[in-house]
This record gives C-alpha cells, structure tokens and sequence, in this order.
C-alpha cells in the first residue's frame, strides 16, 4: 500500500515514520513535507535510506503541487499531520495556520476525491484537543463536546476538523479523526513547553512560565499517540472521531518544576540553582485554563492504551535532549533566535 503522511518531518510526523517505516516493509510511506521552520530531516535519518520511504518537498497550500504529488503516488492512505502547530506563534503572525492548516487540508481532500478508483480508502486526520476550547477545573473532553476554539491555531484545526467531517458527509469520503493530548517526547521542535524548559534549564537561561502557571495540560508520550493513529488507522470506524489520551493532567508549574528536578540530578547541578531559573512572564491571550481527554471510546473499541508514564517519558525526554546535542544545534540554527526575542522579549 501507498501511505501518503504530511508533514512526517515534524515533531509527531517523524516519531510516526521511524516506528512504522521499521516495522511495515510492505507498505510505502511518502513523507509531503514542505519543510518549515519546525522540520528537520536529521529527525529521519534512520529510515532516510529503507526502500520504503519517500521524500517529496511539497507545500500542502500548492494545489497544483499536491495533485502532482497524489497524481505520482496515487496513496490508498493518507496521514495527515502537516500543520502549523504552535499556538503563540499563531497570536503573533495568524496568516500561515490559514494557508496551511485550512487551505492545505481542503487541496488534501479535493486531490482525495480525484483518485481513481480503488485507490483513496482512508484519509486520517490528525488533530488536537484545542478545538474544545477551555475546560473549568472539572470534567473532560468527549467526542460529544462542542467545538470552541480559543486561538487562531486551534480556530485553523477545528475548521480543518470541519471540511474533513464535511467530506465524509457529503461525498462519502472514507476519512477518520483523531484529537490528541499535550505531546512530549524526542524531536520536538524547542519552542514547546517541555523542550524549551529541558535545554534552557540545562544551559542556566530563565524558564518562562507563563501566568502563574497554573494552566493544566493533559500529556500523553509521542510514540504512545502515534500507536493509537495506527490502532484507529485498523481498528476505527470510517466516519468517526476518536479522543487520545492517557490520563495524566498537570499544572504547568509542576512540570517545569519536575523537569528542574531531573536536569539538577542529570546535569549534577545544584537544584535551587535550576529552580532559580523559574520567571513568571506575561500570560499568552486567550490561554486555556485546563484540556484533559476522556480516552475511553479509542480504548474500548480500538484497544489503545498507553505504554509509558510521565515520569520515565519525561526522563527519557531528558535525557535524549541532552544527549542529542547535534540535532538542537541543526533546529536551532535557523530563525530560532528571532522567535525567542520576538515571544519572549515583550513578556519579561
Ligand atoms: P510540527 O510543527 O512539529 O511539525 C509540522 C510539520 O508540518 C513540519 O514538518 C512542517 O514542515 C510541516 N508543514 C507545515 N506547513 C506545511 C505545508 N504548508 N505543507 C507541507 N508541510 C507543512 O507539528 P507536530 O507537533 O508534529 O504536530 C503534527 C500534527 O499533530 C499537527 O496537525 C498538530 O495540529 C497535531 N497535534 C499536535 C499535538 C502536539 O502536542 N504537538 C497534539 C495534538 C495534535
Ligand atoms: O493540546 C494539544 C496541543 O498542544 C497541540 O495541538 C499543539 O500543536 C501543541 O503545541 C500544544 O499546544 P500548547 O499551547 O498546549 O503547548 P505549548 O507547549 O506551547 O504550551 C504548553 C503550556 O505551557 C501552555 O499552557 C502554555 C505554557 N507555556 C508555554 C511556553 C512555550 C509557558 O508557560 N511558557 C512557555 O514558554
């Protein structure tokens, strides 16, 4: 089968290619990427030369480009990861998250639509919990819940939620979604939360907590999502929408302070020297209080659940940005430093 996965040099999209490209030798996978800012191909190299990965530098916005793309490869299977992904990015220059997040995911489903026949038997989205909104200090995120979108980026998601839904209905196109939790793990671009705290702790720089940081994120482990596309890929109905998570809220004050704890004790830094580190900075606008997911629909009827927990994930985290000296070095080398001045210099 011919698997076409946007966006498989990102953050999400590469974890997904270096477990599946392995482990399928009799599937294709072709990576559509258009290679922003947040991809790194270095994050590929380990399956850069298996015989069943493909390349193609494509922007998902380009129509005549992605039918060309569809038109070669003629995929059985999309994966649709391809996204601008960062909220505070999408506050300060909005106009990327609509090109690519809206326009990029309806040239996705019209190139669908034009396959011939036979070929084109699911297109999986991949989207987020943001499209939810806000929950208050209880309850969750269910399937059921009505969207409510606080930022740009989630605006862009949830609109992209939409078409695909829209699609399905309207033309029978055989499309599934998922929205996921908070993700952490190797290879996230260091503009994230955990990531930007792990190598700012390391390097004895602010940790800029936003608020009072007491924002709940509800996380889940990269490869653990990544299972769970692949378990609703198999075991979903065409049509539906599937909630992943694994159950594992914190305030982001407890993660930075945990992430302190174990860059001291990796590091052999003294503890109060990293925790010292801790800025209270200008909240982002329209920050959500709380996202935790209700996972039991994928649970039951996909048999999802979760392999790691947050403490040996986060420390697994740890310890592979520490170790991964090169590839921080490659994605930071780029606009990186004009991202932190123009975030963060207003909010100190
Ligand atoms: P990322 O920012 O790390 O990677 C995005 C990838 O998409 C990059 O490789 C980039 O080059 C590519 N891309 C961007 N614009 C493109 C375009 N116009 N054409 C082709 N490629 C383009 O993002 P991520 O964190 O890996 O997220 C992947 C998907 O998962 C997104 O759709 C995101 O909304 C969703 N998601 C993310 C999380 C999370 O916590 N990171 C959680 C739930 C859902
Ligand atoms: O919930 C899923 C979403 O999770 C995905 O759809 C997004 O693509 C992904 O970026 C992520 O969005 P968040 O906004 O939750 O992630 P981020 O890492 O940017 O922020 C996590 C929390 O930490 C959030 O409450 C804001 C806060 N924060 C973030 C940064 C970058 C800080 O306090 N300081 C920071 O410097």
């Amino acid at each position: 089968m011919h698997i076409l996965v946007t966006g498989g040099a990102g953050f999400i999209g590469a974890n997904f290619l270096r477990l599946l490209v392995p482990r399928h030798p009799e599937h294709t996978f072709i990576n559509v990427d258009k290679l922003t800012y947040a991809a790194h191909l270095g994050s590929l190299a380990p399956i850069a030369d298996r015989p069943n990965y493909k390349l193609s530098r494509t922007d998902i916005a380009d129509r005549e480009a992605v039918r060309e793309v569809f038109a070669q490869y003629k995929p059985e299977m999309v994966v649709h990861f391809a996204a601008e992904s960062h909220v505070d990015r999408s506050i300060l220059a909005p106009e990327a998250f609509i090109t690519t997040n809206i326009n990029g995911t309806f040239n996705l489903l019209q190139a669908f639509r034009e396959l011939p026949q036979g070929h084109g038997k699911l297109f999986h989205h991949v989207s987020t919990d943001e499209v939810f909104g806000s929950l208050g200090e209880t309850g969750y995120f269910e399937e059921t819940t009505a969207y409510d979108p606080s930022s740009p980026y989630s605006a862009s998601k949830a609109a992209s939620d939409h078409l695909v839904r829209a699609y399905h209905r309207t033309y029978g196109l055989p499309a599934k979604i998922t929205n996921c939790s908070n993700n952490y793990g190797p290879l996230q671009f260091p503009e994230k939360l955990i990531p930007l705290m792990i190598l700012n702790a390391c390097e004895g720089k602010p940790l800029p907590v936003y608020g009072g940081g007491q924002n709940v994120r509800d996380w889940l482990y990269v490869e653990d999502h990544c299972e769970a596309i692949w378990a609703v890929i198999h075991k979903g109905k065409i049509g539906e929408t599937y909630n992943i998570g694994g159950h594992n809220e914190r305030k982001n004050l407890d993660v930075v302070h945990r992430i302190c704890e174990l860059v001291a004790e990796e590091e052999g830094l003294p503890l109060a020297d990293v925790q010292g580190l801790i800025r209270f900075v200008e909240d982002r606008p329209g920050h959500d209080l709380r996202y935790a997911i209700d996972p039991s629909k994928v649970m039951r009827e996909c048999g999802f659940w979760p392999k790691e927990n947050f403490e040996s994930g986060l420390r697994k985290t740890v310890r592979w940005y520490l170790e991964n000296t090169q590839w921080v070095n490659e994605v930071r080398s780029g606009e990186y430093r004009q991202w932190i001045d123009k975030n963060y210099g207003a909010r100190a």
